[in-house]
């Protein structure tokens, strides 16, 4: 229902766009000027739909949708080529398009099966061969900034490995505006790490000496570096998963941990996954469990005493503990 108000309220407006006030009239004659701080957010595994609403329909027009890439400036990303009559997908996201079409106005994109890489801005272009206009919407896709540091140590990725590193704890590396987000929601750190655009960053919330001094709260920046030779952690980006996470109590080893969950159908969860469970379903949970890359962590989402001591919720990591003489209990994905 909430769609069609939606679709019922840009129908009106569509109308009545022509005798309201002049601020509601924008430069476009054909395209629907897309609301203000109107981004579309989502979850990974959702479906989205990317507005793009016809205003006049010229007697002959294309509309062609592409998904902006600044970091490839000059290749064009083609998602969707459409008519009146006929449609044509193209490129990697073209498979999980599709046209809703819920009106005769209506040029809006649905993406299907979000993933963590779909976030970013898409635009439509109404191309007429004379005054072809386009408007850019932005898709974000809701989730959560992990730090991650290599089992050898502090400061041991190059950018290749940090990326192999996030993917395989079920995320991607994170762009700058998602550390950003992270760092406005409290995101705390004191390592630099690699972000997607090739730049080391770290978030700081509380100005201490010990990390980089008594300078202003803020994301600090070291700026690009040599991706191939200069090594840091990483920041990983992660969303909601299709499974659930749960522990298992026990003084296992790891290898035992790893048995336990297999006992009941699952396996050791990702960092990943831990982190998707404590920001989508607040999971919290007082004790340390063995994660499949060999941490032990622990959720929490009501910050307590007896529990870490920190007075923030969190993610809290004991590191990489020797895998036979340290007993934990395990965190197990299904
Ligand atoms: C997404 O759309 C598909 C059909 O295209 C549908 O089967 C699925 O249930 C939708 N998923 C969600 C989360 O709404």
């Amino acid at each position: 229902r909430g769609r069609l108000l939606w679709l019922y309220s840009s129908l009106c407006f569509m109308c009545q766009s022509c005798i309201l006030s002049p601020d509601h009239q924008g430069k476009l004659k054909y395209l629907l000027e897309p609301l203000a701080h109107a981004d579309i957010v989502a979850r990974r595994g959702e479906n989205a739909t990317l507005p793009c609403i016809l205003r006049t329909r010229p007697s002959n027009y294309k509309v062609k949708w592409t998904k902006l890439q600044p970091q490839h400036a000059g290749q064009e990303n083609i998602i969707m080529i459409s008519n009146a009559h006929a449609f044509k997908r193209y490129g990697l996201l073209g498979p999980r398009a599709s046209l809703p079409k819920a009106h005769t106005m209506d040029a809006s994109l649905r993406l299907r099966g979000l993933e963590l890489e779909d976030g970013g801005m898409y635009r439509c272009e109404l191309v007429n061969g004379i005054e072809d206009e386009n408007v850019v919407v932005t898709l974000r896709i809701e989730g959560v900034v992990f730090p991650y540091m290599s089992k050898n140590g502090r400061y041991r990725f190059t950018f290749r490995e940090a990326t192999e590193a996030c993917a395989r704890q079920d995320g991607a590396l994170a762009s700058y505006d998602q550390l950003y987000r992270a760092w406005t929601e409290g995101l705390d750190w004191c390592n630099a790490g690699w972000l997607l655009d090739g730049t080391v960053h770290y978030p700081i919330v509380n100005p201490r000496p010990a990390c980089g001094g008594e300078l202003l709260p803020g994301i600090r920046g070291y700026g690009p570096k040599d991706k191939n030779h200069d090594r840091f952690d990483a920041f990983c980006f992660t969303s909601q998963t299709s499974g659930s996470v749960s522990y298992v109590s026990g003084s296992f080893s790891f290898e035992q941990a790893g048995h336990a969950c297999r006992r009941q159908g699952g396996e050791l969860a990702l960092v990943g996954h831990l982190y998707s469970a404590w920001r989508f379903q607040s999971y919290d949970r007082c004790d340390g469990g063995w994660l499949r890359d060999g941490s032990v962590r622990f959720p929490i989402s009501s910050p307590r005493e007896h529990c870490g001591g920190i007075p923030e919720a969190g993610v809290r990591s004991f590191g990489f503990p020797n895998e036979m003489t340290h007993l934990y209990g395990a965190y197990c994905y299904k």
